[in-house]
């Protein structure tokens, strides 16, 4: 937007932070990056599964196991694994702990082998996105197949890249936090979530960090966590000619995990693809 406007609306309106002068401007897309992007994400899963599990299911990059968790206590018994040791610990003590023996093991999503095939692979909650380059996307999603029967089927998610916020990322530093959500944690303590993005718009990658802010009960900040985030923006286009070339057809494309119409720019793209 011109200098010029932007010093209109700050004169005439009285709009003095960046934020508010943003969502003035831009008011759905500001709107929309303050929903969850994850929302409905567990019986998206679980509805999957029950489609097209019936010869397996694998739930890749599973992190703490709350994907597994869910399918295992609505009967699904999903094999689980995750680049981090660590994640895969906890994800199979939790398990364990609500009395599932369930094969949770530690791999790289480029390069996994089972003792087995699926006839689903779910890739949760941006997983996919931790893939840094198209050659990593390359090598994970011929991987995959690898380990799909014939006309298994593979679902994960993308988000739309904008350039409203890629511009605004690119003039961000990954420690210019900005608050994203307030919630209450499982001991019942407020949290405040913020994070920081910068964007590079030749790797299309996003990096920076996400804050974790404990509060008393009186506001106070008592604990702080910064976990660090780097993902890829990957446009449709490119996403269509990946797949193609990987050998999978595209079976639905959603804008959501509701099963909105993804036939309009949406935040969260959901792929349901098909081995070919
Ligand atoms: C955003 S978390 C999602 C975790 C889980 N799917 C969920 O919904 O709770 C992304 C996960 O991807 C894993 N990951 C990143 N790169 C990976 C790779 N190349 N292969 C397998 N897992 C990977 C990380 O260790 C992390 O647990």
């Amino acid at each position: 937007m011109p200098k010029k406007c932007v010093q209109e609306l700050r004169n005439n309106f009285n709009i003095r932070s960046r934020k508010r002068l943003l969502f003035y401007v831009y008011p759905n897309t500001m709107r929309l990056r303050n929903t969850d992007n994850h929302a409905g994400f567990l019986d998206f899963y679980l509805d999957f599964a029950k489609e097209y599990g019936k010869d397996g299911v694998i739930d890749i990059a599973c992190g703490t196991g709350a994907v597994l968790l869910y399918l295992a206590q609505h009967g699904i018994y999903a094999d689980g694994t995750d680049l981090s040791e660590a994640m895969c610990r906890v994800a199979s003590e939790k398990a364990k702990r609500e009395g599932f023996d369930l094969n949770i093991f530690p791999a790289n999503m480029t390069e996994f082998r089972s003792n087995r095939k699926y006839s689903c692979a779910i890739i949760a909650r941006s997983g996919f996105m931790h893939l840094l380059t198209p050659e990593l996307q390359r090598a994970a999603l011929l991987n995959i197949r690898e380990n799909l029967v014939d006309g298994g089927m593979l679902t994960f998610n993308t988000f739309d890249p904008h350039p409203v916020f890629q511009a605004e990322q690119m003039n961000t530093k990954d420690t210019d936090y900005s608050l994203r959500l307030k919630y209450t944690n499982k001991e019942g303590r407020r949290e405040r979530l913020y994070n920081a993005i910068s964007y590079d718009p030749y790797t299309q990658i996003m990096s920076g960090n996400w804050k974790f802010e404990t509060l008393d009960d009186n506001g106070a900040v008592i604990r702080e966590r910064v976990r660090p985030l780097k993902m890829r923006q990957t446009y449709r286009q490119e996403m269509r000619y990946l797949l193609e070339l990987t050998g999978y057809e595209i079976v639905n494309v959603y804008g959501g995990y509701n099963k909105e119409s993804g036939d309009v720019s949406a935040k969260n793209v959901i792929w349901c693809v098909r081995k070919k």
